[in-house]
């Protein structure tokens, strides 16, 4: 499973690239908005922190103002992947931006259908979210077990990217099913480490090791 970073922190991002386990970045406008820096300028220094996929969604909600900007934000680095809706304007933006061989990423995905449309269109990644399926009293680990049986049994080649990821176990669910990345808050990629038994255990060989010194 590839890890993403679901954030524009560029703090964040330098942290959690040192590791070298993180794969790629998603940013979202809500995300972007929170760093109050040029758009543009948080993109093309994600790409150069982690050299590998990084999403950048357009804003327009319209086919014809969609395109534009996201034959822009591709110029920005070989690294970028544009991030588009799944609507009507989305999946056809999707469509033709494949065509010119720029990798799409489909967000706010909360259903297999939407979920088949966006694989017709040729999309690199679907990201159905997860957390905010939870959050309104369904199953979103449902949907990612449901998209992984369709695109298998379909034969499609678009990676499921589970987003919208709120806590450990999420990982290691959409892990087990299949999805092929997770993308996540930077709190949830650090707590992956942790297990108490791991942390006890560490301080007692500390303290043994400490008493052969003496
Ligand atoms: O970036 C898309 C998605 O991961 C957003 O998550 O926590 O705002 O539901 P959240």
């Amino acid at each position: 499973m590839k890890f993403f970073l679901d954030t524009a922190n560029i703090d964040e991002i330098r942290e959690a690239a040192e590791t070298g386990l993180i794969d790629g970045v998603t940013t979202n406008p809500s995300l972007v908005a929170k760093e109050k820096r040029p758009f543009e300028d948080i993109v093309k220094e994600i790409c150069q922190i982690v050299k590998g996929p990084t999403s950048a969604e357009v804003i327009a909600t319209d086919y014809k103002a969609m395109m534009p900007e996201a034959e822009k934000l591709a110029k920005i680095s070989e690294h970028v992947v544009i991030k588009v809706p799944l609507t009507r304007d989305g999946l056809r933006a999707c469509k033709t931006l494949r065509e010119q061989k720029i990798p799409v990423n489909v967000t706010l995905c909360f259903s297999a259908n939407q979920a088949l449309l966006a694989a017709k269109a040729g999309a690199t990644y679907i990201s159905p979210f997860i957390g905010r399926l939870d959050d309104i009293g369904q199953e979103g680990m449902a949907l990612i077990s449901e998209i992984a049986d369709l695109y298998a049994s379909q034969g499609f080649s678009t990676q499921i990217l589970a987003a919208s990821i709120r806590h450990t176990e999420h990982i290691r669910q959409a892990a087990l099913l299949g999805a092929q990345v997770a993308t996540m808050p930077y709190k949830v990629f650090e707590q992956l480490y942790h297990h108490p038994l791991t942390d006890s255990g560490l301080q007692r060989f500390l303290a043994d090791w400490k008493k052969t010194q003496a």
